[in-house]
């Protein structure tokens, strides 16, 4: 039953939040109906209680380096891919893509995975992340699953544009298109924010709301029904990302592991990047603003550094765990301080210059030290990152095309062809092939680069 307009006064009341409803007079059935509805969805115990919690930062006397991350020369690694390729082929495994961020970085008109983003074909990330699932069916004899998660701001663009690209050849009825939660944002005291008379200022809560929106949506349930224990999570914004990587999903599979995370190497000691270490002994992802420099640059009896992987948001998590983490209602929330345009309290829309509330938002790493059994699989950097998240510069459109040129090259190269124009772009299309070996097999004896490259 809806909640009476006394009552919701006296709820607002208790939390000092009564200001919400300044503008009551003013609206029309429709504005009311609106505000009263976006209430009802706010816990405003919960509210005070992020608000008022703060995340502890890890002291440096707690934080000991992480030393069994599994080298890529590791001799388990072909079992490992025996048993991850069995797993493929028995449908054991789907994939996570999470989309639901707003890209204010990127500055991009339209969800960040509708960004073209092919280094010659200019296919957007989504198509990329779709067309190596297609790829890997293929290859395997099953499709893994796709979930993907939007939220408010791009859903119904993002349904839209998978849609009207017939999923990219995906099958229609594998790929569950979700939204993930929104969380109110507040200003420096607290207090809610307004972003029309009759709206709250609300943005995506991070992209740790996606345990209770695979719960929420059926992804949960659909896995339990197919059989389906290992999630591979990757990011959009990366379109080296690959999902449901055989050898990975062995290596989940053999050890039991609940929560397993690939690892790149750090290019310095003091790189702005997650570290993997261990804090109070639990494997956790360490921002390096935790870390001092005299830890971050302690080196072993070979010079290699003792924090020397970080993390590119490649994830794997059995069912049990996203469960357990789905169940939960206490994950913590990070406060990003933010300039938040809102209503002053004449009602006047303010564009703020500076920082001024924050918004509230859970990460999905945050829940590694929940883990019983977690593993760090190095995997190569140039071959699975390429992070667009800046419109130019580092991290950029222009240096994930570059990065998706280098390593296309490499498998070019390693297959025997020859590049004449160091500068010409090249992409290979996950439909052509999937890896260096796989392109070994297709490419003609005499290959050779002498312009813009594309392998469809
Ligand atoms: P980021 O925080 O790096 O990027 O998200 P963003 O939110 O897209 O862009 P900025 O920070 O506003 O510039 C990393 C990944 O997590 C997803 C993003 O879509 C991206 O794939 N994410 C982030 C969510 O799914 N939901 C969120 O609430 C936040």
């Amino acid at each position: 039953m809806a909640e009476s307009l006394e009552s919701l006064k006296a709820r607002l009341a208790a939390h000092g939040q009564e200001h919400v409803l300044r503008f009551w007079q003013e609206l029309d059935e429709a504005g009311r109906a609106r505000l009263l509805g976006e209430l009802a969805t706010i816990d405003l115990d919960w509210l005070a209680r992020v608000f008022a919690s703060r995340i502890e930062s890890v002291r440096p006397e707690e934080i000991t380096p992480y030393r069994e991350v599994i080298r890529e020369d590791d001799p388990g690694g072909a079992e490992a891919l025996r048993v991850g390729e069995e797993a493929l082929r028995a449908g054991r495994v789907a994939t996570l893509l999470v989309a639901g961020g707003q890209g204010t970085r990127l500055g991009f008109d339209g969800p960040k995975g509708a960004f073209p983003i092919g280094a010659v074909s200019g296919k957007t990330l989504y198509q990329l992340h779709a067309e190596r699932l297609v790829a890997l069916g293929r290859r395997y004899g099953r499709t893994p699953l796709l979930f993907l998660m939007t939220s408010d701001a791009n859903h119904e663009a993002t349904v839209a544009q998978l849609e009207g690209a017939r999923h990219y050849g995906l099958p229609p009825e594998d790929v569950l298109i979700f939204q993930q939660g929104l969380a109110p944002a507040v200003d420096e005291q607290g207090k809610l924010l307004l972003e029309a008379k009759d709206r709250l200022v609300r943005a995506p809560n991070g992209n740790g709301g996606l345990f209770k929106a695979l719960e929420d949506s059926g992804a949960l349930a659909r896995m339990r029904a197919l059989g389906i224990d290992a999630l591979s999570y990757i990011q959009v914004d990366n379109p080296l990302a690959q999902s449901c990587d055989p050898r990975y999903v062995g290596y989940h599979l053999l050890r039991g592991s609940d929560y397993s995370c690939k690892a790149i190497r750090k290019v310095g000691p003091k790189e702005r990047v997650g570290n993997y270490a261990r804090v109070r002994g639990r494997l956790q992802i360490v921002e390096y603003t935790e870390i001092p420099d005299a830890l971050a640059e302690q080196v072993d009896e070979h010079g290699e550094l003792l924090y020397l992987y970080s993390n590119p948001g490649l994830f794997l998590w059995s069912l049990p765990f996203l469960e357990a983490q789905a169940a939960r209602r206490d994950l913590p929330f990070h406060k990003a301080h933010k300039k938040i345009p809102h209503l002053d309290a004449e009602g006047r829309l303010v564009q703020p210059s500076a920082p001024c509330g924050y918004k509230l938002e859970a990460f999905a790493m945050d829940t590694l030290a929940d883990a019983e059994r977690s593993l760090v699989l190095a995997c190569s950097r140039d071959a699975e990152f390429a992070p667009v998240k800046n419109a130019s510069g580092v991290d950029s459109p222009e240096s994930a095309r570059a990065l998706q040129t280098k390593l296309y090259a490499s498998w070019i190269k390693a297959a025997g062809g020859v590049i004449y124009d160091p500068s010409a772009p090249i992409e290979v299309s996950p439909l052509h092939a999937l890896d260096a070996a796989e392109l070994r097999e297709r490419l003609p004896a005499r290959f050779e680069v002498r312009g813009p490259t594309y392998l469809a």
